[in-house]
């Protein structure tokens, strides 16, 4: 019998609904449109959570149709899991709140269920490049006590990070006093996250993947994640599409997955990951998965944030940023 995964539980008691519907890169005009499909899937039971952020620059369409949603009565507000990340020019402190304020505004909400510090970088107020003047030091630990009183509000239910490394994530439970509830980070079959996935396991720290596909559609990456030949083969026994099988990986190695898709079918598809699973033989091939991407691309990270990395800047180098983790 397969378990069907439907939630993980957050160290707020929370729980967070295992796939999420991605809106990184879904552009204005259409993530509108995908979010009403995702919600209404499968007539009842659709996807009931959605990952935002401000930079994605289409909060403010997703809040019309979430506010329809709700008026229409398909879904309460109380059933649906909302995810927005505070973006690099706000890390001042003073800024955090106002950040905020401006996405619940977009998004026509008195609260989200998940804040997330986006990355840790910051970038000077206003900027909109990552010229190598913009790119600051960071002061997590400062920030962070402003996400703190965000939560303390309960303006945000749960509170967290993004794209920390296991380092990054080990100083910050250093000295929050609400320790973060996630770190969302790339995660799919060809960049596992072993590392931080048992150092979160042991902190009850939730990882949840982004890029979960490995972001196929990125034209400035060269990604073959749903091409690698043991994905594939496995999707071939199971009768799945690989899209499919690299989700329900990533729910069997107990993370949140966020595919990103505007295309009704795919949303469909992405949603189809409950009622099967995969078995363990099969399961214990996927480590041999990153491995020979590997050594097939000679890189492991896709979203590796090269703009944040300049001689003159915090970071001057990607061993930097991530810790090694590269
Ligand atoms: P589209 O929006 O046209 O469906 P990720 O979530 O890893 O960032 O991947 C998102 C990319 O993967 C988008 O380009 C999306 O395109 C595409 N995609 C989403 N679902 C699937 C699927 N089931 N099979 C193949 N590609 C998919």
């Amino acid at each position: 019998m397969a378990e069907e995964i439907r939630f993980f539980e957050l160290n707020t008691g929370a729980k967070i609904p295992s796939v999420g519907l991605g809106t990184w890169q879904s552009d204005p005009g259409l993530v509108g449109n995908a979010v009403e499909a995702a919600v209404k899937v499968l007539h009842f039971i659709g996807y009931r959570h959605i990952d935002c952020a401000q930079i994605y620059g289409n909060e403010k369409e997703i809040g019309l149709v979430l506010k329809k949603l709700f008026d229409d009565g398909v879904v309460k507000r109380e059933e649906i899991f909302i995810t927005s990340k505070l973006w690099c020019t706000d890390h001042d402190p003073q800024d955090v709140p106002v950040a905020l304020n401006r996405t619940l505004q977009d998004l026509q909400l008195d609260y989200v269920d998940l804040y997330l510090i986006h990355w840790p970088v910051s970038l000077k107020k206003g900027s909109t490049d990552f010229k190598p003047e913009n790119i600051l030091p960071t002061d997590i630990p400062n920030t962070w006590k402003a996400v703190e009183a965000l939560f303390d509000a309960g303006k945000a239910r749960a509170i967290g990070v993004s794209n920390f490394s296991t380092k990054k994530l080990a100083d910050l439970l250093e000295v929050a006093r609400v320790p973060p509830a996630v770190n969302q980070v790339e995660c799919h079959p060809s960049w596992q996250q072993t590392v931080l996935r048992d150092f979160c396991k042991s902190k009850g720290v939730h990882l949840s993947g982004y890029s979960p596909l490995g972001s196929p559609g990125t034209t400035w990456l060269t990604s073959d994640v749903l091409k690698n030949p043991i994905l594939v083969t496995v999707a071939e026994k199971l009768g799945k599409t690989p899209a499919q099988v690299a989700l329900r990986w990533g729910l069997q190695m107990g993370q949140s997955v966020l595919p990103k898709s505007t295309n009704e079918d795919r949303i469909k598809q992405n949603f189809d990951v409950f009622s099967w699973f995969i078995p363990d033989d099969m399961l214990s091939k996927f480590s041999e998965i990153e491995q020979a991407s590997r050594l097939h691309s000679k890189q492991g990270r896709l979203v590796r944030g090269m703009s944040f990395v300049h001689e003159t800047s915090p970071y001057k180098s990607l061993e930097q940023l991530w810790d090694g983790e590269i």
